[in-house]
């Protein structure tokens, strides 16, 4: 019944076209601003000009008109999208599309006088001569979509755009000639065709045999005519019937699947379109082409999900461009031969992840046969043309290198695949040239500045909101473990114990963010010991159990260059820690002072603080984000050894590591910049203060120095970052001669410094590189000359380097 009655709509509508079309008349026109259209008697299509979201581009498009997201079924090729106040013309020689000067961007010229055009009811826009026959129609032009009544003849083809909201030319066309249907990928944006991808297999040398019309019939679908008149059914297109009062369309999407969709008339009905039917099957695995990077792009994996490819990076990859998901992935770190010289042990810098059943079956460079799993990955670890090593079949090895191509997740085939991934997560290659990002960190740093009360308030505000929020958690997470334990090799003193031994609190050390230090001495019977003596204000409402735990994960932490808790006392409310002393006092005493410091003596401090932060991060049993790394927080001890202090008090780092975000620390100057964003806190907070501290021992200034120099060098981040641009390291040094002469370490060291201050915290290294690249074991890999012109455009100076 249903059947019988579509075939008498489309049997009507093919009958009289042409009595229920509104004709459109010579030099009609349609411009951008009007915002008018040209629509179909019955208003299912219009033909006109299409705001590109967020941009003043316009696409001359036809679409759906009477359904909610009006569809795009056509867009004339390449010349879109145009400017505002373009305009589409009818005239006798065609269609003529101007830009806003005149200049006529795209033309329908067919080879006869054209005396009137129609947008028809089926979705076609057609040019007329004088005798009502068609001399131009969108159907025979089509672009990603073909409609219901529409016929393909050989030798038509259809492009997929680029994204879905992208209308340029795409990456995958279907192509209709020799007889044949085919899909095809391209290497993008040449055109030129790779092998195709699905093929109907419908040509022949016989004519006759051989397909010859493309055909969408509104109740039969989409079909191959052959030159004899037999119909013969796409391969792998499924025939599912369609129910009536639908809107249909086939459109080859911009992820190269080409799809049947359907869409109720019916406009009170909430729903959109429908896929009934695609091919291929399955496109991650059909595309296999030792050129191009399949379905998802280069160094990625694809996996299918209704027919369409859905696309994944492997660890430690990210995508491309973070708006195209099918663009393909990059590693986040440097990899491959000429990196590494040969001086670094590969066990120390890399490591492996692990996933299964995946493959990437055209990037093997080697088989190695019988090889067990563990020397799978000790081959790759070693080979620095290895990015992937593939463990299949119980005893092969294949090793692959980058780019990856036509990578898919392979459900059947058990197979281990190790990742070869740097250690230290989130190490690129410096993006530090991002101009806004550069300008905001002004900004961020002016303000910061200006201290202003709004700012401050603020501040003051999240800071308490999070603190609030750390405190619920941790009370929650810490419920278990008995406190008293984990702080049971410390020393506890009694308060009258730290009275005696202070004198009474009689001689100030320094005032830190969380209390006064004041200095000590203990007499026992092995002799005499000096000791600073904390006394924390901010953390005394802190409970019993709480502050225990914090005190005895910072017991536990032993390092030459960490200064060493000895005890602690919370007898009522008083809380105090009780260190060594450190007789040289902080380093901001020691580094700005005149004369500057011997370079070497700076050098081994850095190496110093480099190495603490490491074993805080990485190395102790529970990691620790110190979050106030800066010169007045490191002291020196009695070899002019630096000695972190003031650690484990604001943050212990949890185990899960993300999103752990508490109180506000750091200093003006010295604080990384996600601190004022809603992301999450990470052990990066201290590489970025690290390496405002690195500058700092390298320069021997303050990192905001607001008196005697000049507004250009005011911040020493920018200052630095500019000479460094510059090549001008001997202004950093000021002729510091020492370090002139160790030229190849200062260039290195400041550049490690420029990678530890980036913007994005991911882009940081992490400790264990940085003591990696300080000490030469791992090269620090050089800005290219691009990016230093890219980063020096950003200010306005540019024009003087
Ligand atoms: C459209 O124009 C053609 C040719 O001028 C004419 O035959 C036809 O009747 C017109 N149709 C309408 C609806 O105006
Ligand atoms: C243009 O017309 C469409 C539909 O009539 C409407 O949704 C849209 O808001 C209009 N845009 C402008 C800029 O007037
Ligand atoms: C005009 O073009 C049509 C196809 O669009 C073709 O069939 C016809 O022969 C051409 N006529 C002339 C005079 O070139
Ligand atoms: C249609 O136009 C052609 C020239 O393009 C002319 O020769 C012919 O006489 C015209 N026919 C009618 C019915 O006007
Ligand atoms: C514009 O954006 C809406 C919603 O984000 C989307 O549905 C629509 O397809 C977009 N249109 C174009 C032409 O990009
Ligand atoms: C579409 O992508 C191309 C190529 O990446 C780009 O040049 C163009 O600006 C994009 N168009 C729009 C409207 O975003
Ligand atoms: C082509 O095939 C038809 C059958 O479809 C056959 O009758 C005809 O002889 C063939 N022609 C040639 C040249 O083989
Ligand atoms: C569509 O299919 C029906 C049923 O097979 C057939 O009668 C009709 O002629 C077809 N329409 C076209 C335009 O081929
Ligand atoms: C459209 O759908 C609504 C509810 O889904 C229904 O009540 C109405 O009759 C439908 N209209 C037509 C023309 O089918
Ligand atoms: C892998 O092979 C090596 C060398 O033949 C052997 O020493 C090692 O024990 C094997 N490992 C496993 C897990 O079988």
């Amino acid at each position: 019944m249903a059947l019988s009655a579509i075939l008498l709509l489309s049997l009507s509508l093919s009958l009289q076209p042409k009595f229920t079309m509104a004709n459109i008349t010579l030099s009609s026109s349609l411009t951008t601003s009007e915002n008018s259209s040209w629509p179909s008697p019955s208003g299912d299509f219009a033909f006109g000009f299409r705001q590109l979201n967020n941009s003043n581009l316009y696409l001359l498009a036809i679409w759906f008109n009477k359904i909610p997201d009006r569809t795009i079924v056509w867009h004339g090729e390449s010349t879109n999208p145009v400017p505002e106040g373009s305009k589409v013309e009818l005239k006798g020689s065609g269609l003529v599309l101007q830009d806003p000067e005149g200049l006529v961007l795209w033309e329908a010229r067919p080879n006869t006088t054209v005396s009137y055009a129609a947008m028809l009811d089926t979705g076609n826009f057609v040019l007329a001569d004088n005798s009502s026959g068609y001399i131009w129609e969108s159907f025979k032009n089509p672009t990603d979509t073909i409609l219901p009544t529409q016929v393909l003849d050989l030798g038509t083809k259809l492009s997929s755009r680029l994204t879905e909201t992208n209308f340029s030319k795409g990456k995958f066309e279907l192509h209709f000639s020799d007889g044949n249907l085919q899909l095809f990928p391209i290497a993008w944006p040449s055109g030129f065709q790779y092998k195709p991808y699905y093929s109907s297999e419908t040509n022949n040398v016989n004519a006759s045999e051989s397909g010859y019309q493309l055909v969408f019939n509104e109740s039969r679908g989409i079909y191959i005519v052959k030159g004899n008149g037999e119909t013969v059914q796409l391969p792998g297109w499924s025939s599912r019937n369609y129910p009536p009062d639908y809107y249909h369309r086939a459109t080859l999407g911009f992820d190269g699947v080409f799809a049947q969709y359907s869409h109720s008339r019916n406009s009170t009905d909430e729903q959109s379109w429908f896929s009934l039917r695609f091919i291929p099957s399955n496109i991650c695995t059909d595309i296999m082409e030792d050129m191009g990077g399949g379905a998802c792009g280069f160094n990625s994996y694809c996996s299918i999900q209704d027919g369409r490819p859905t696309c994944h990076c492997p660890p430690e990859y990210v995508f491309l461009d973070p708006n195209n998901r099918y663009g393909g992935c990059k590693p986040t770190f440097p990899q491959g031969c000429g990196l590494d010289d040969g001086s670094a042990d590969p066990e120390e810098v890399y490591d492996f992840r692990e996933l299964d059943s995946l493959n990437w079956p055209l990037s093997d460079y080697e088989r190695l046969t019988p090889y067990n799993l563990t020397q799978c990955r000790i081959s790759c670890l070693y080979d620095c043309s290895c990015a992937v090593a593939v463990f299949s079949g119980g005893d092969s090895c294949f090793k692959k290198r980058l780019p990856l191509s036509n990578g898919r997740s392979e459900a059947r085939d058990f197979s281990r695949v190790l990742f070869k991934v740097r250690k230290g997560v989130g190490f690129t290659p410096p993006g530090y040239s991002d101009v806004r990002a550069k300008k905001e960190k002004r900004v961020l740093l002016k303000a910061l500045l200006g201290s202003s009360a709004l700012v401050n308030a603020c501040f003051l505000l999240v800071a308490s909101a999070l603190m609030f929020r750390m405190r619920y958690k941790r009370k929650v997470k810490k419920q278990a473990p008995s406190s008293s334990k984990s702080a049971a090799h410390l020393r506890f003193f009694t308060y009258k114990e730290v009275e005696v031994a202070t004198k009474r609190f009689k001689e100030e050390l320094g005032r830190g963010s969380f209390g006064i230090v004041y200095k000590g001495i203990l007499i026992s019977d092995s002799g005499t010991v000096l000791i600073a003596v904390k006394r924390l204000e901010k953390l005394a409402q802190a409970g019993e159990r709480e502050f225990r735990t914090e005190v005895g994960a910072i017991g536990k932490t032993h390092h030459k260059n960490l200064v060493r808790l000895l005890g602690y006392c919370d007898q009522g409310p008083q809380r105090l820690l009780v260190y060594e002393f450190m007789s040289n006092g902080a380093l901001a005493n020691f580094l700005f002072t005149f004369p500057k410091p011997d370079w070497h003596h700076r050098v081994k401090i850095a190496l110093g603080i480099a190495r603490g932060l490491l074993y805080l991060h990485e190395e102790c049993d529970v990691p620790i984000i110190h979050c106030d790394i800066k010169p007045q927080n490191i002291l020196l001890d009695d070899h002019h050894g630096a000695r972190i202090a003031d650690f484990g008090l604001a943050k212990l780092l949890l185990s899960d590591q993300s999103g752990t975000k508490t109180v506000i620390r750091g200093t003006k100057g010295y604080v990384a910049p996600e601190w004022f964003k809603n992301v999450p806190i990470s052990a990066k907070v201290d590489i970025y203060s690290f390496g405002v501290v690195l500058l700092e021992i390298i320069c021997c200034r303050r990192s905001v120095n607001l008196e005697d120099v000049g507004e250009e060098t005011a911040i020493l981040t920018d200052w630095a970052y500019d000479c460094y641009v510059r090549g001008r390291f001997d202004l950093l040094v000021d002729n510091d001669i020492v370090a002139m002469d160790d030229q190849q370490r200062l260039q290195k060291w400041v550049s490690i410094a420029i990678w530890c201050i980036q913007e994005d915290p991911a882009r940081r290294p992490t400790s264990k590189l940085v003591m990696a690249m300080l000490e030469g074991f791992v090269e620090v890999p050089s800005l290219t000359p691009h990016s230093f012109s890219f980063g020096s455009s950003s200010e306005s100076k540019a024009g003087s380097y």
